[in-house]
């Protein structure tokens, strides 16, 4: 495990080449399997081929368009309504602060990441995109209020091949014992 987590890279240019459905059912798979707080899974995936669409993702992205290249967007939503029906037809921000917004999110991004882990153990690459408003992305792919975008995943073969990013040593991170 420890090799497949080093392997990732973030991919910024894909391959003008389609993804097998295979390969994206166990991409999706893997998100499927991703743990949560309750087992609430307060997790949706939006599957985006079509380029116009692509290209207004990328826009609401802060302009992003390189993201538009890949042949497949994957866009991770978190789900308020998953802790509750009462949540439904709230409207959630960036600046909401209740608890349950929290949770979803924070659970939210354990799929993401099994997502670009799997990505990259199928010879493909991925970059999880998240310089994005709510109110941009949602009218995109007409995303309700009560449900919060984490990401804007592209997927495709890798055109490049970056070289690691820098990580913090172990010693900058972890204490023992307490803080
Ligand atoms: C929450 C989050 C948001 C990110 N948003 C963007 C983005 O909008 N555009 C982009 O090019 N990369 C984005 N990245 C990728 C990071 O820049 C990248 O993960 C980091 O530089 C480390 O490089 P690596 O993924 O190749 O290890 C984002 C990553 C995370 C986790």
């Amino acid at each position: 495990m420890i090799e497949a987590i080093k392997h990732r890279r973030s991919i910024r240019k894909f391959e003008n080449k389609p993804i097998e459905d295979e390969k994206l059912n166990k991409i999706l798979e893997a998100a499927r399997l991703a743990p949560s707080g309750n087992n609430r899974q307060p997790w949706f995936f939006i599957i985006v081929n079509d380029d116009i669409v692509k290209q207004e993702i990328a826009v609401a992205t802060s302009n992003q368009m390189w993201l538009s290249l890949a042949p497949v967007v994957i866009v991770a939503v978190a789900d308020l309504v998953a802790r509750g029906e009462s949540f439904a037809g709230m409207y959630i921000d960036e600046d909401s602060g209740l608890s349950d917004v929290k949770s979803i999110i924070r659970d939210t991004t354990i799929p993401i990441t099994q997502i670009l882990l799997e990505v990259d153990n199928q010879g493909l690459g991925a970059c999880w995109c998240g310089a994005f408003k709510q109110k941009d992305i949602r009218p995109v792919l007409g995303i309700p209020g009560d449900k919060y975008v984490l990401a804007v995943i592209p997927v495709g073969y890798p055109a490049e091949q970056p070289n690691a990013k820098p990580r913090k040593a172990i010693e900058e991170i972890v204490r023992y014992e307490r803080w």
